[in-house]
């Protein structure tokens, strides 16, 4: 079988590289095309050093493919995504244009008019985990956002089992890379370097997402999300701890484990881990390791989850999409360990 064309709109950010880098080990896809802004013209092994290998000339305007990923900047991403689709091709959009239902909800958190309100019907959340029969299909996928992957798939099992009340708290840690290639003093090495901070106690972006997410598995209750995410010095990794008041008396640790490793028990790369889980133990695979727990002495439900923000929460979750919507095994090309030490 021909291996199937594939693209990357804006190759020259964190999201559009570690793509490049995990597409390389495809069996079944050809990366035939990548796009940068600051690049074009130059060699992708020349830009990144560690790509080299790959034989590809970074380009203006995106090359003739089955279906591409956009890794740019919201409002610029729908605006490349949109002549692509006139044209048939199957789109996954690594940026945050189409994960919001609500075009209002847009409007409210990116400060911007929604720059397609009318594709946002067709386009499906791509959290395999929870959306995998509609990704299929689909010619426009939105890949979920870095946080929400690793809290959603920490509160689902609970959440789909009705088993907490509606006010939930998710508290994230994450690493640098999850602020982009982007320069800025925020992100600046002494700035970054042996400091934690908390950031967008107002509200982030990624809470929408997330609630949007919660009441589609419990339609019945609308889920009240305190999300504060933090920025510790690590390149990689998102560590999520949620908490929440379980409904019915006193559940067990080890029923709330069977109930977790049941909902996951297909999953291939959610994995119910035995203890505390590290974000070095997903170091650049596409796994979430969660693990659920009960506070005793509170009757509260406390669940920690783990990613790579790169992998499964950006390019490799994208690839699993990917390979759903081109009928190959959901998989293919993500069958990597992650690094240790
Ligand atoms: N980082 C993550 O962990 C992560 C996770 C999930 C989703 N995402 C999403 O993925 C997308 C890319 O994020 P990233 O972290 O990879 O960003 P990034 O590393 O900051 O890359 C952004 C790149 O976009 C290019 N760019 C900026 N403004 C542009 C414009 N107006 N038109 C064309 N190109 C522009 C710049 O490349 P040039 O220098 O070549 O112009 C810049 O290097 C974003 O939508 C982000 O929300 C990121």
């Amino acid at each position: 079988m021909d291996k199937i064309k594939v693209g990357i709109i804006n190759v020259t950010g964190y999201a559009g590289v570690e793509l490049a880098r995990l597409l390389s080990q495809h069996p079944q896809v050809e990366l035939a095309s990548v796009t940068g802004r600051s690049a074009a013209g130059q060699s992708l092994s020349e830009v990144f050093p560690h790509l080299a290998g790959i034989d590809l000339t970074i380009k203006a305007k995106l090359g003739d493919v089955e279906l591409a990923f956009s890794a740019m900047p919201h409002k610029e991403s729908a605006e490349e995504i949109i002549p692509l689709l006139e044209k048939g091709i199957k789109v996954v959009d690594i940026s945050a244009d189409f994960r919001l239902k609500d075009a209002s909800e847009y409007q409210q958190w990116y400060g911007l008019n929604h720059p397609a309100p009318q594709l946002l019907a067709q386009a499906v959340y791509g959290l395999p985990e929870l959306h995998r029969a509609q990704i299929a299909p689909a010619q426009l996928v939105a890949n979920p956002g870095c946080y929400p992957t690793g809290a959603i798939l920490a509160l689902a099992p609970a959440v789909k089992a009705k088993l907490i009340g509606p006010d939930i708290i998710v508290d994230s840690k994450s690493g640098v890379s999850g602020a982009g290639r982007t320069l800025s003093l925020a992100t600046h090495y002494s700035e970054a370097n042996e400091d934690t901070t908390a950031y967008a106690l107002e509200g982030h972006r990624h809470l929408p997402e997330i609630t949007q997410e919660l009441k589609l598995l419990n339609p019945g209750q609308s889920p009240s999300v305190t999300f504060v995410p933090h920025l510790i010095p690590m390149t990689r990794g998102i560590l999520t701890t949620a908490y929440a008041n379980l409904t019915s008396g006193k559940l067990k640790a080890e029923e709330l484990r069977k109930l977790y490793l049941d909902f996951n028990k297909d999953e291939p790369f959610v994995r119910v881990a035995d203890s505390p889980p590290h974000t070095k133990q997903t170091w650049g695979s596409n796994l979430c390791l969660v693990y659920p727990t009960v506070d005793q002495r509170t009757g509260r439900l406390v669940v920690i989850s783990v990613i790579d923000n790169l992998v499964k929460g950006a390019a490799g979750q994208a690839i699993q999409n990917m390979n759903l919507m081109l009928g190959l095994p959901e998989t293919m090309g993500l069958e990597a360990l992650p690094v240790y030490p």
